[in-house]
Parts: structure tokens; C-alpha cells; sequence
């Protein structure tokens, strides 16, 4: 089986990428396309490189993740999640790849008071959700067979996420004020490539959210992990409201994964264990 994995140096490519390389299958065949070598923007290039290549599966990694920096490079946010995804959909149909789309929770409006399941109303509130959105939908035009991964609140060892941020922020800070009205579902990359490569080996198609267990709160999430760390930070309660964003987010984010479950007989593990697995990591990199 050969896999194309696009953006794969990114947060969640890096850790696909490792995760199938270290299964060391002599059958498996990994094709690494990382920005420098694949701008998904550009049609005649996402063309000849997925031709020139013939990969059985394509998992696209790439995204223009930064979602504050989406409201005012909106062309640039849509011509990576709403086109980049539309080129890739039809240059696999070509060569009869199936297409693995990573998207997001941003998708919904998170007025909703419980876990969004596949089939719930989407609704994005922010230019980041609707390009993904419109990325999604390009997909399911273009493509004859397609996986869409729909995941939340990604914390990883290569890229820009929350808990990072908040590990840096304790270097400095005694005193922080995070945010209590936020809700979501973490997520490991780690897990979320085990997730996705046992989907892909069972041929999964149509829509499936793919977080860790349970859910929390920003303000919950930090204080998991500085009381993990034993930092003695003070938090302080805040509202999203009273917290000035240039993107509007959902508050609701958490994502209901029963089909998941059901589809691979397992459930992912609690966000809390995923969040110390992190932290263990990350100790011993220091
Ligand atoms: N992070 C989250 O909390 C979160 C939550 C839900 C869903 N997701 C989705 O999960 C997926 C993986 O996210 P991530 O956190 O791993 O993102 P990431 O770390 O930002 O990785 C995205 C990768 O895409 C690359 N990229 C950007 N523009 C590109 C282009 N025009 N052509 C090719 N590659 C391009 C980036 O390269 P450069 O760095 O060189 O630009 C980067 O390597 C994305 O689809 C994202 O929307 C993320």
C-alpha cells in the first residue's frame, strides 16, 4: 500500500509519518509531501505530483491552520482548505487514490449543548471553519471514495498548540487568566494517527469525528497540566467574551465519537492520560 501524506511535516503529518514508518511493513510505501515539496494550491503541480507518485491513499495534512490570521488572509486561508483539498480530490480520482481529508470542530457554531455528532448542522463562525467547511464539501464533489476526519483542539511535539503555549507561558507568568467558557475535546496527534491508520486500513469512508475521551475547559486544561508540572501559577477566571480575538470560535467543541467506537471496537483514551503522555515527552526532550 503506498500512502501520500501532504503537509507532512506538520503537527499531525509528523506524527503519521512516524507512526507508519515504525511499523516497518515491507508492504507499506510512505510518500512524504511536505509544503516545500507540495504547494496544494497549485493545481497542475498537486497533478503531476500525485500522478507521478500513483499512491492508494492520500491523507491530506496540509492545512492554513492559524485560525485568527484566516480573517484577514482569507484568500489565502481558502486557497489551502477549500481549493487545495478540491485539486487533491481530483487528481485522486484520477489515479483512483482514496482521499483522507483532516478537518474540524470549527465547522460547527458550538451553540449546541451536547457532543456534535457527524450528521449535526454545521454552521462555522469563523473564516477558518468556513474554508475548512467549503473544503469538506469540495471533497465530497470531487472525490468517489474519501474519508472525512473531523478532530479538535490538537496538541502535539511539532507545531504551534494550547498546552505548548501554556508550558511557555508558565516560564514567565505567576499569574495567568484563561478562558472558562470554552469547551472541547484535546486531542493527542499521536493517538490521532493511530485513530486514523486503523480507519484507513478498514477502508473507513463518509464522515467520522476523532477526538480523545471526555472534555474540559481551557481554564480546566491548564490547570491539568500546571498542577501535572507542580507549577504554582494562579489562574484566573475568564470569560470568552472579556477575551478580544480576531476569530470568533465555537464555545461548544466537543465532538461525539460513538461512531468511531463502533467502526473500531475501541475507545480513544481520556484526554488526561493523552495530556500526560505529552508531558512525559516533552520532560524527557528537556
Ligand atoms: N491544530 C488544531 O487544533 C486542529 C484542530 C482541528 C483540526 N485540525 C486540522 O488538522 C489538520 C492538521 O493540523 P496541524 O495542527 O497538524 O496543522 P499544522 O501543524 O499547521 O500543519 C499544517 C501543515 O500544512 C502545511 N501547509 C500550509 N500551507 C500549505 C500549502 N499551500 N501546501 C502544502 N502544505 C501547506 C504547513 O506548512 P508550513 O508550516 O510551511 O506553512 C504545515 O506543515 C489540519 O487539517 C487542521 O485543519 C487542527
Amino acid at each position: 500500500m503506498k500512502i501520500l501524506i501532504t503537509g507532512s511535516s506538520g503537527m499531525l503529518g509528523t506524527d503519521l509519518v512516524d507512526l507508519l514508518k515504525a511499523s516497518l511493513d515491507p508492504n507499506l510505501e510512505v510518500i512524504e509531501a511536505p509544503h516545500e515539496a507540495l504547494d496544494i494550491t497549485l493545481e497542475d503541480n498537486v497533478s503531476v505530483f500525485i500522478s507521478s507518485h500513483t499512491p492508494d491513499i492520500i491523507v491530506n495534512c496540509a492545512a492554513y491552520t492559524n485560525v485568527d490570521k484566516c480573517e484577514t488572509e482569507r484568500e489565502a486561508a481558502f486557497n489551502v482548505n477549500a481549493l487545495g483539498p478540491k485539486y487533491i480530490a481530483a487528481a485522486a480520482k484520477k489515479c483512483g487514490a482514496r482521499l483522507i481529508q483532516i478537518s474540524t470542530d470549527f465547522v460547527f457554531d458550538g451553540n449546541g449543548n451536547s457532543p456534535y455528532t457527524e450528521e449535526d448542522q454545521t454552521n462555522p463562525l469563523s473564516e477558518y471553519g468556513r474554508t475548512k467547511l467549503e473544503g469538506e464539501r469540495n471533497i465530497q464533489n470531487h472525490s468517489d471514495s474519501y474519508l472525512i476526519v473531523r478532530t479538535s483542539w490538537l496538541f502535539g511535539h511539532n507545531g504551534v498548540n494550547f498546552p505548548a503555549k501554556m508550558l511557555e507561558l508558565a516560564e514567565h507568568n505567576k499569574e495567568l487568566s484563561i478562558v472558562t467558557d470554552e469547551i472541547g475535546s484535546p486531542t493527542y496527534t499521536p493517538d490521532l494517527a493511530k485513530a486514523l491508520w486503523t480507519l484507513i486500513k478498514q477502508g473507513s469512508e463518509g464522515i467520522i469525528n476523532v477526538s480523545n475521551d471526555g472534555y474540559c475547559s481551557r481554564y480546566e486544561l491548564a490547570e491539568y497540566i500546571f498542577e501535572a508540572m507542580c507549577y504554582k501559577i494562579k489562574i484566573n477566571p475568564l470569560k470568552s467574551s472579556e477575551y478580544k480575538r480576531p476569530a470568533k470560535v465555537p464555545l461548544n467543541s466537543t465532538l461525539n465519537c460513538q461512531r468511531l467506537n463502533t467502526i473500531t471496537g475501541e475507545q480513544m483514551r481520556p484526554w488526561k492520560e493523552a495530556v500526560e503522555a505529552y508531558l512525559n515527552k516533552q520532560k524527557s526532550h528537556n
